[in-house]
């Protein structure tokens, strides 16, 4: 009897033999990078309490309000999939008090994260990021260097035409100057802004410079920007920034109008645009946090990170044609002739795959030709022969089937030939 298919849920995805390479290449540049910067890795749960959420990322943002993967769970908690990493590693950085060993502390992380959204080209409602967060210090400088090795990690990938969106979006003393001036500007258009915008003209009418509507585009686009009323310590702050980042010979735009889409950002924010990938345009985005250590429970420590969407980067690797698989290494398949040599191809193998050679036998009690057949199909560099005569011999023909060429070779000589490709990697 067979039963209905179950597939898999939407906005997910199965990441397959064959694309797989992509990602675990992804992972070790990220892992070399963040090795050369100093940073350790963190790994933190997958879901957390809701609250951290609603504290972390802020209220009035999309994510809370709309896209949360949010359930209570049997003991009745609310508990949330996180939909971003920073408020997990603030909330593993206090609650493992790592702010009592001596700062700053760089901590990188990668795995997926949720978020309820209409799932389209590059967007997903599970995806995966690589992000980094750096605590205890308020140095434009490290604001440079953090922005610098999220562009170093699309550069090591062979990305390029990448956009970098630099803005300050303020503290707690230029904000409140910039809301009034804001409303100011808005209150007599009020009547023509989108529902969601009246709301926000109260509550956070900086979020009105994201939104989508043409016609709040329309009105916002000659708003005072909070870039314009920065208070004296953001204005140098991100003068500091864009001279680090010049230091670095890291090209920026600055774009008065980025605001991101959480709440938590103070001083330096920043975004990476790729044009190739559609309408899901931003492959990474990140800032300042100096107040989200304290939200959370902490002490006064100052934040920095960013995430970068690993789906996006790799669209855009496959758009711009830089998605090379790693170099070939020998892979041998150690065919038996008539069954009889079966256990000797599998005592080989085993040779083989001590001397750190990649190795496979038959297990599907295949015909010799057929075997050659499935070698061939898949990808095998060489093909091993074994019959009675080989055995006797300990003489084996070993084929190569990129180029067709036979040669005959004792176990010691496959071993010194083959092991070109693995040793020095
Ligand atoms: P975010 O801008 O919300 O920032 O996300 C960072 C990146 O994750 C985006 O630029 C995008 O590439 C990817 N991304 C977001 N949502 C989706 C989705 N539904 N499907 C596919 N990719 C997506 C943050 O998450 C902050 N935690 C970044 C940060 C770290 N700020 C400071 N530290």
């Amino acid at each position: 009897m067979s039963h209905m298919a179950i597939n898999r849920p939407k906005g997910t995805m199965d990441l397959l033999p064959g694309s797989i390479e992509t990602w675990q290449r992804l992972e070790s540049v990220m892992r070399e990078l963040c090795d050369l910067y100093g940073y350790a890795e963190i790994r933190t749960p997958v879901f957390e309490h809701t609250e951290l959420f609603l504290r972390g990322v802020g209220e009035t943002s999309d994510i809370v309000e709309k896209e949360m993967y949010t359930f209570q769970d049997k003991g009745d908690r609310s508990i949330t999939l996180r939909p971003e990493g920073t408020a997990p590693v603030v909330r593993a950085f206090v609650e493992n008090r790592l702010y009592s060993a001596a700062q700053p502390t760089r901590l990188y992380y990668t795995g997926p994260m949720f978020r309820y959204s209409r799932p389209q080209a590059g967007r997903y409602r599970q995806f995966n990021q690589f992000g980094v967060e750096v605590f205890g210090s308020r140095d434009p400088l490290l604001d440079a260097e953090t922005i610098t090795l999220c562009m170093d990690f699309f550069d090591r990938l062979g990305l390029s035409n990448l956009q970098l969106h630099v803005n300050s979006v303020g503290c707690p003393v230029c904000r409140p100057r910039h809301k009034e001036a804001l409303k100011t500007y808005l209150a007599p258009d009020f009547d023509a802004l989108c529902p969601t915008c009246q709301g926000r003209y109260e509550n956070n009418p900086l979020r009105i410079f994201d939104c989508k509507n043409p016609r709040c585009q329309e009105i916002v686009q000659d708003a005072p920007t909070i870039t314009s009323c920065l208070c004296d310590d953001c204005r140098p702050h991100f003068a500091a920034v864009r001279e680090g980042l010049d230091a670095s010979g890291v090209a920026y735009i600055v774009n008065e109008n980025l605001v991101r889409g959480l709440d938590y950002y103070t001083k330096t924010a920043f975004e990476i645009m790729v044009e190739d990938i559609g309408a899901q345009s931003s492959i990474g985005g990140g800032g300042r946090y100096d107040a989200l250590v304290e939200e959370i429970g902490g002490p006064d420590v100052p934040g920095i990170g960013f995430a970068v969407g690993l789906e996006r980067t790799i669209l855009s690797m496959e758009a711009q044609g830089v998605t090379s698989a790693n170099p070939e290494k020998p892979m041998v398949y150690i065919a038996h002739v008539s069954g009889k040599e079966k256990q000797a191809a599998y005592g080989l193998a085993i040779v083989l795959r001590k001397a750190g050679i990649r190795a496979q036998t038959d297990v599907m009690d295949r015909s010799l030709k057929a075997q050659f057949k499935y070698a061939d199909k898949s990808g095998f560099t060489h093909v091993v022969t074994v019959g009675e005569e080989e055995v006797s011999s300990g003489m084996y023909t070993v084929k190569d089937m990129t180029q067709g060429s036979q040669q005959r070779w004792t176990r010691e000589e496959m071993i010194r030939n083959l092991d070109g490709g693995t040793k020095h990697e």
